[in-house]
């Protein structure tokens, strides 16, 4: 394992995430999870990953790297209920403080912002975050995936350490937007998702049926051109891969670890041989014409992918919404998704719309069928303009 220092952090390049633990990624098999985390700590990760919104992630992550407990870093996340945390002041202390309870420790490493509050302002939540800090609660604090523009905020008003970020070769939007943040503020890039959610690896078909619950189901990623893309990056890295004995997924990792403002590259994975593959992606050192030239091919990739997803948001929202309501409502998250990537709309703008959507999601009939129609019709009117 490779590390990087920052401050006075050595931090593994490469850490151990528990989204996995919330179901995020299908069934849980915990005694795997265990036993992965444990081959992480003997392969020299020392960063791990987790959130208060995660299920009980805090308790089994605190249970599993107590005996190491002085050797790690611990980040966790104050993320509220139904991803919509209150950050007044009150109530980042009282989530700060249930946040060490589960975990079981007296200070959290790197305490995080998984998710805006817009009513709070800014100010009132670094202060608080300060305070923190001076009573010894939490050591360093950073944002995740808000919006920019709140990121900006943040790294504008607060001493931030690092902004969390999804960076992947499949999942690039962050190049442009808070990498330069990064780079302007001084903060360390921590890259999520860094395999692409597992589509790197190959082991899915276009169209593969993930269970109950798997995000996949939903996730653009998986869907439509942008599967399509993701299955020529990772060809096009797996071919790259043999020149250097890598897999496509090892060489995803070591594109994302060589983004200078990267300082370590998430996985979540929850299987040992799979963790023993991504980690060694670590010791990859990307020659400089190989990196030009898969970023080149990125660039291409961009464009196409840009202009086939144009003509698809035009298609849903313009026809009828389909017939399968799960299909119709995964239509919307893709419309919302790349409309903010693609910059037709501002995030802030369309997040109303997006808790609108997700507010149906348990309870897709025929009555969520009209309110999607609705919303079918306020996006075609906001990107269209019809
Ligand atoms: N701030 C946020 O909102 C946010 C969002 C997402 C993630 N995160 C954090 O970042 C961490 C990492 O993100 P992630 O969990 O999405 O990372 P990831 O490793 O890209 O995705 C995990 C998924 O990919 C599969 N996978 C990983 N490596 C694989 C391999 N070599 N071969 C086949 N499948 C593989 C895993 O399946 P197996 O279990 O079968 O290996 C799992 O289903 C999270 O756990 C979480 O701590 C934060």
């Amino acid at each position: 394992m490779k590390y990087c220092t920052v401050g006075d952090w050595r931090l593994s390049r490469i850490g151990l995430g528990c989204y996995g633990l919330s179901g995020a990624y299908g069934i849980v098999d915990k005694a795997a999870f265990a036993r992965t985390l444990r081959a992480a700590i003997e392969q020299g990760v020392n960063f791990f990953d987790t959130a208060e919104g995660y299920g009980d992630a805090e308790t089994f992550l605190g249970q599993v790297l107590a005996p190491v407990r002085d050797r790690v870093y611990i980040a966790t996340k104050l993320s509220g209920t139904g991803g919509q945390p209150d950050l007044s002041s009150g109530a980042v202390r009282s989530a700060c403080q249930a946040s060490l309870r589960r975990l079981g420790t007296e200070m959290i490493d790197l305490y995080q912002i998984h998710f805006d509050d817009p009513h709070t302002p800014v100010l009132e939540t670094v202060a608080a975050l300060d305070d923190l800090v001076k009573e010894g609660l939490i050591r360093r604090y950073g944002v995740s995936h808000l919006p920019v523009e709140r990121v900006l905020a943040y790294a504008e008003s607060g001493t931030l350490f690092s902004i969390l970020m999804e960076l992947s070769s499949v999942a690039r939007g962050a190049l442009d937007t808070l990498l330069p943040i990064c780079e302007q503020h001084n903060l360390a890039a921590i890259a999520f998702s860094v395999t692409g959610r597992g589509i790197l690896s190959g082991h899915f078909e276009s169209g593969h049926h993930f269970a109950e619950g798997d995000i996949r189901r939903m996730d653009p990623l998986f869907k439509r051109e942008c599967f399509d893309a993701a299955v020529r990056v990772r060809e096009h890295l797996a071919k790259l891969g043999e020149a250097y004995g890598a897999t496509a997924v090892q060489m995803g990792i070591a594109w994302v670890l060589a983004q200078p403002q990267v300082a370590c590259a998430l996985t979540g994975t929850s299987s040992p041989a799979h963790l023993a593959e991504n980690l060694a992606a670590s010791e990859i050192d990307l020659a400089q014409e190989h990196l030009d030239t898969l970023n080149a091919f990125l660039a291409q990739e961009d464009s196409r992918l840009a202009d086939a997803q144009r003509v698809t948001v035009r298609q849903i929202l313009e026809g009828p919404l389909v017939t399968d309501l799960e299909a119709a409502f995964n239509d919307l998250v893709y419309v919302m998704e790349t409309a903010v990537s693609l910059g037709m709309a501002e995030e802030g703008v369309v997040m109303a719309t997006f808790l609108e959507l997700f507010s149906l999601r348990g309870a897709l009939d025929e009555n969520a069928r009209r309110q999607m129609q609705g919303i079918q019709q306020y996006l075609r009117g906001m990107l269209i303009g019809d």
